[in-house]
């Protein structure tokens, strides 16, 4: 038997009826080309987008490239030591310039005729520049360069010249959850090489909120936890736990760590001999965050969500995700581990440690 589903031409897409209590969505949300259309235009061309962490552009003249929000960039260390991210296109005549994914660079040569940019994007090299008429000057021509910036070492890009909003406004709460990870390291966090690049046939919507849903997780894991519990993991040492708003679309929750969390919170699962280190480090929190604060750092799983296309699981690893919609039915999704990192991370010119 077949049922048809008849909705009211221009019923609304989001029902949020405080009154009940009750929020729901047309699944037409997940499913309507003509608005997966729409929220390239009106959200991934004006939101700032994670783009990726510092600590993969490390030093002078490195580099990585992947696609944002529908869009080829690069984001590049320049030799001067700035962050910078560009439109990996050619201002010639729009060939891809940075074909690999991650490398060094002192320059950047298109493979199509050869002009040349130096990895801060002016212009340099141009073959046979008598070709080219009088008025021609390479300065005119450098790389197109996105309005960027960062926030305790994760970089957004926004590709609208008028966003009103600073990176910091424009992540409101968010701020306080990406001090929570930052924090865990005394010399900043870094990316650990290596990227899992998967791809869903399903709206790029459902992966952020689903993100967020610890509502499936005893049911659709059952064997994770049980993988858990034989290796010793043991329930959560309190009880509560809690989702929340952050404003602009960010949201987050926080619960106690039903296993362990192995920079500073030590349980069996992790065998007694490293027990005196994570100790060690549990009391070097306490000393720099006082107590409760380092309990919430260190002994605290959360999950982030920075609108539109980053998420971050803090618990037992910590995972960035980021999400590339793909018209309506398909999105790209990119997963790396955060972790504490071995080097000072250096900020545009300046060297930060914390202490
Ligand atoms: S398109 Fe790049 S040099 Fe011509």
């Amino acid at each position: 038997m077949t049922i048809e589903l008849q909705r009211p031409v221009g019923a609304p897409i989001v029902i949020d009826d405080l009154e009940r209590l009750s929020f729901r969505v047309d699944r037409r949300a997940y499913t309507d080309d003509d608005l997966a259309a729409r929220e390239m235009t009106r959200i991934f061309d004006r939101c700032w987008l994670y783009v990726g962490h510092e600590s993969e552009v490390p030093g002078p003249g490195s580099y990585v490239a992947r696609d944002v929000g529908g869009r080829p960039v690069f984001m590049a260390r320049g030799s001067d030591g700035v962050i910078r991210v560009f439109a990996n296109s050619c201002t010639h005549r729009g060939a891809l310039i940075c074909s690999q994914p991650a490398g060094q660079a002192r320059s950047f040569r298109c493979p199509y005729h050869d002009w040349t940019f130096s990895n801060q994007g002016d212009l340099v090299g141009v073959p046979i520049p008598d070709g080219y008429g009088p008025g021609f000057r390479k300065a005119d021509f450098g790389l197109a360069q996105h309005r960027s910036d960062s926030y305790r070492g994760f970089v957004f890009v926004t590709f609208d010249p008028e966003q009103p909003r600073t990176l910091t406004e424009y992540l409101a709460g968010a701020t306080e959850y990406l001090d929570l990870i930052d924090d865990q390291s005394e010399v900043g966090m870094e990316v650990i090489q290596g990227a899992q690049l998967h791809g869903a046939r399903a709206n790029w919507k459902l992966m952020m909120e689903n993100s967020v849903d610890i509502y499936h997780f005893r049911a659709l894991h059952k064997r994770y936890v049980s993988y858990m519990e034989s290796l010793g993991s043991v329930p959560p040492r309190r009880r509560g736990g809690f989702g929340c708003a952050l404003g602009l679309g960010h949201g987050a929750n926080e619960l106690p760590p039903a296993a362990a969390r192995p920079l500073a919170y030590w349980t069996p699962m992790f065998g007694a001999e490293v027990r005196p280190r994570i100790e060690a480090t549990a009391a070097r929190f306490v000393d720099r965050f006082g107590a409760e604060r380092a309990e919430r750092i260190t002994g605290t799983n959360r999950a982030v969500l920075i609108f539109p296309n980053l998420m971050i699981i803090d618990a037992i690893a910590i995972t960035i995700r980021k999400i590339d919609p793909i018209g309506a039915g398909q999105m790209a999704i990119t997963s790396v581990a955060l972790a504490p990192g071995t080097r000072i991370r250096t900020s545009g010119n300046s060297a930060r440690v914390t202490t």
